[in-house]
């Protein structure tokens, strides 16, 4: 029979392609996502894609009674936890939101897991914990280091708090994923990151000034210590990204306590990097201009990835051509995201 995963934040994102990457795995899932930053769409896009229907709750996770509810109904082997509010800036103007958000929802989350017997859980957590990093490329050991902002202090404070539970109760297995820079577009162009407002990450500001949304994208400085002056990162297809849920899985099903990986290329790219790649791949012009550096970034921001190849057999497949086609033909297709939905 096969094993059903708790996906919250499904929704979403990253959510939306690991739901996917779950279905070819031969999982079944459900979903909780309180829609505060995805739309319904995402998931009819999902069913179809896959070709089943998603068993959906609209539901913040903070809401204990509507979370008993629902494990009541199914009970479930594992739970890949993406629910969070992920805006940095947003999260210095809103702390108290992205704390009661990010934290009780887990908080939340957990105690109802325990209750109904699923001690598994996989955390979406970030390469921001390494704060400027002390040795680059950065491995799991790498020390972490200050997060500048709200949003990087809940993914570190939750690194933390499910730490000490599965010390305290080892039947716990918590797999800490490290996200790098995600980017990139299921190949079916159907579903992809789809930012309210103005973009804070840099892929979908290009995309949106492809696209003809924007007129031009703004470099935050060109004067790190980098090959071109410009901020350096690992950028992951969301795909290979999404994949990567499904071998922590196995991990989780092999017993594996506390686990921490770094899911990332371990390429660094800069940002002229990314922007030439683009129009060359896309033969769409991005208009730029070098602006003042943003407050809070670092130069240079690469994983080694090793040890998740070592222990899950995970390695990142699509390089920056393949992100950079993916997140073109999601975005051309689709210019006003989910928006046009005719639900
Ligand atoms: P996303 O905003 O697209 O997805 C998060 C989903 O969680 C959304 O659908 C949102 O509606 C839902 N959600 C938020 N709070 C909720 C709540 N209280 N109850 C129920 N649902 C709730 O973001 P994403 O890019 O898919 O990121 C997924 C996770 O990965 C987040 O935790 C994020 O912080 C983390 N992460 C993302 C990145 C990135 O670059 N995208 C990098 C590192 C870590
Ligand atoms: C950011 C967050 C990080 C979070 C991650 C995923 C900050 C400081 N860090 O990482 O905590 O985990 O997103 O959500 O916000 N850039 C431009 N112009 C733009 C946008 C970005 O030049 O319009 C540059 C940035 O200066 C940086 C690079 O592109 O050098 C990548 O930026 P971004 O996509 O925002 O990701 P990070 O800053 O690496």
């Amino acid at each position: 029979m096969s094993k059903t995963i708790l996906v919250t934040g499904g929704a979403g994102y990253i959510g939306s392609h690991t739901l996917i990457e779950l279905h070819n795995a031969g999982y079944d899932f459900i979903v909780v996502d309180n829609l505060v930053n995805s739309q319904k769409e995402s998931l009819y896009r999902v069913a179809k894609i896959i070709g089943r229907n998603i068993p959906f709750y609209e539901v913040d996770i903070r809401d204990a009674v509507a979370m008993d509810e629902i494990l009541t109904l199914h009970p479930v082997d594992a739970c890949i936890h993406f629910a969070g509010l992920k805006a940095v800036g947003e999260s210095v103007s809103k702390p108290l939101e992205y704390y009661s958000n990010n934290m009780t929802g887990t908080f939340v989350l957990v105690e109802q897991l325990r209750k109904h017997g699923c001690k598994n859980l996989i955390f979406s957590s970030s390469a921001t914990v390494y704060g400027n990093p002390a040795q680059i490329p950065i491995t799991e050991n790498c020390p972490k280091g200050q997060c500048t902002n709200p949003y990087g202090q809940t993914k570190s404070m939750l690194e933390e708090v499910l730490t000490d539970i599965q010390k305290a109760d080892p039947q716990w297995n918590i797999v800490l994923l490290r996200y790098f820079n995600p980017i990139g577009a299921h190949p079916s162009g159907q579903i992809g990151e789809n930012p309210n407002g103005i973009p804070n990450n840099l892929m979908p500001y290009i995309t949106q000034v492809a696209v003809g949304k924007r007129p031009e994208l703004g470099i935050f400085g060109n004067d790190y210590d980098t090959h071109d002056g410009t901020g350096v990162r690992d950028f992951i297809h969301v795909v290979d990204l999404a994949r990567g849920h499904v071998s922590a899985l196995s991990a989780i099903e092999r017993g594996c306590g506390l686990a921490i990986y770094n899911l990332g290329t371990g390429q660094g790219y800069s940002v002229l990097d990314l922007v030439k790649t683009f129009e060359r791949v896309n033969r769409v012009p991005i208009p730029y201009r070098i602006l003042d550096r943003r407050p809070g970034d670092i130069a240079t921001c690469y994983s080694n990835p090793s040890k998740a190849f070592e222990e899950l057999g995970w390695k990142a497949q699509y390089g920056i051509e393949e992100m950079c086609r993916d997140a073109w033909n999601w975005q051309k297709n689709n210019p006003n995201g989910y928006e046009q939905a005719d639900y």
